[in-house]
């Protein structure tokens, strides 16, 4: 039974983790309660886009460990498979099928492409299993379908505000980001996948908090490198042929594509003599973080997923198992949607 589904082998992302379990959201009550009491074991299904994305491996870290401590302590026994969609929505929707035919307690779902949500919203609801998304929203309409469909992350909009509030303090400091004294910063915004809402919030509210404090900007180049580095380092290698010194800031939504632009841009010369050049991320990867160390970015913002993968644990087994999960999250909640906020990251706030 299990053969038909793709197996995750890396430390990050166990398929199979049988530890033995209880967060919560929906305590339950009378007859529903002592009827979940009586479970032994509890079988909770996670899809993920891509395994191949290092901030979703690190949710994924984040929803394993807390299993295990869970199961630990506690007498239900927990049973998770977490699938590698591999960015395909086919063979994703071929994997919540074999959930929902398996019967998964509860299943969390990272959407590959968020117009599928409708669809497979219908069929958990009509196989009544609780479904929570995270990373990738599903749009209110889709979310609105059915009352045991729930979305944990984190506010796209407050992680671009937070990249500009970045730049705006240091110009505030004295920082002379505007090498060509024009009075305009001129810069380059390497952006996440078409259609992702933090690609679209996080372009949209980076630029809008610096215009809002009377900063002046030109785009001079703007273009999607996936969430990747590889990708990432081509376009600014391409942009800083075109441009070349006009570039004055580096704009990217995400860590990977700036770790990626760093690359070519240590390729042409800078962070060497003294010569740099901002650039900002989002996530707060250890590789980011080295990289605002030794002066190579600017600053980044945590978009935390230890608590990310937390909240969807909490949440996935107590929807599964039917009891209140054990992890405690000091967040507030309303009926469908769990915030986790975000935290600037300078070399001034690293420790
Ligand atoms: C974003 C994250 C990106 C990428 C994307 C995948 O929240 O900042 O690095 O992982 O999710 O959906």
């Amino acid at each position: 039974m299990r053969g038909s589904f793709i197996k995750l082998s890396s430390r990050a992302l166990i398929s199979f983790i049988s530890v033995m379990s209880l967060w919560g959201c929906a305590p339950l009550s009378g007859a529903d309660a002592s009827l979940a009491a009586s479970k032994t074991q509890v079988r909770l299904g996670v899809v993920l886009y891509n395994a191949a994305d290092p901030f979703v491996v690190n949710i994924c870290d984040s929803i394993s460990r807390y299993a295990a401590e869970e199961e630990e302590a506690s007498n239900i026994k927990i049973i998770i498979d977490i699938l590698d969609s591999k960015n395909d929505q086919t063979l994703q929707n071929h994997q919540i099928d074999q959930l929902i035919k398996q019967k998964y307690d509860a299943i969390a779902v990272n959407i590959v492409d968020r117009a599928e949500a409708a669809n497979i919203i219908d069929k958990v609801k009509e196989a009544k299993i609780p479904t929570v998304f995270f990373n990738r929203e599903p749009v209110p309409q889709d979310m609105n379908k059915w009352n045991e469909v729930y979305y944990i992350g984190s506010n796209a909009a407050e992680s671009g505000e937070m990249q500009g509030q970045i730049l705006l303090n240091a110009i505030e400091k004295g920082e002379r980001f505007d090498r060509n004294r024009d009075g305009v910063i001129q810069y380059v915004m390497l952006e996440g996948e078409p259609g992702h809402q933090d690609s679209i919030l996080r372009s949209y509210h980076s630029i809008k908090l610096l215009e809002d404090a009377g900063i002046k900007t030109e785009n001079l180049a703007m273009d999607t490198a996936m969430w990747k580095r590889g990708e990432a380092k081509g376009k600014i290698l391409d942009w800083m042929d075109q441009f070349g010194e006009r570039i004055e800031v580096v704009i990217s939504n995400n860590d990977e594509m700036a770790l990626g632009a760093i690359e070519a841009l240590q390729a042409k010369g800078y962070f060497d003599n003294n010569k740099t050049i901002p650039v900002i991320g989002v996530d707060g990867l250890d590789q980011a973080l080295q990289a605002i160390k030794q002066d190579k970015m600017l600053g980044t913002v945590l978009n935390n997923a230890d608590e990310q993968g937390k909240a969807i644990f909490g949440k996935l087994y107590s929807l599964g198992a039917g009891v209140q999960s054990r992890v405690v999250l000091d967040y507030s909640a309303d009926e469908k949607y769990l915030w986790i906020p975000h935290k600037i990251i300078t070399k001034e706030t690293i420790n």
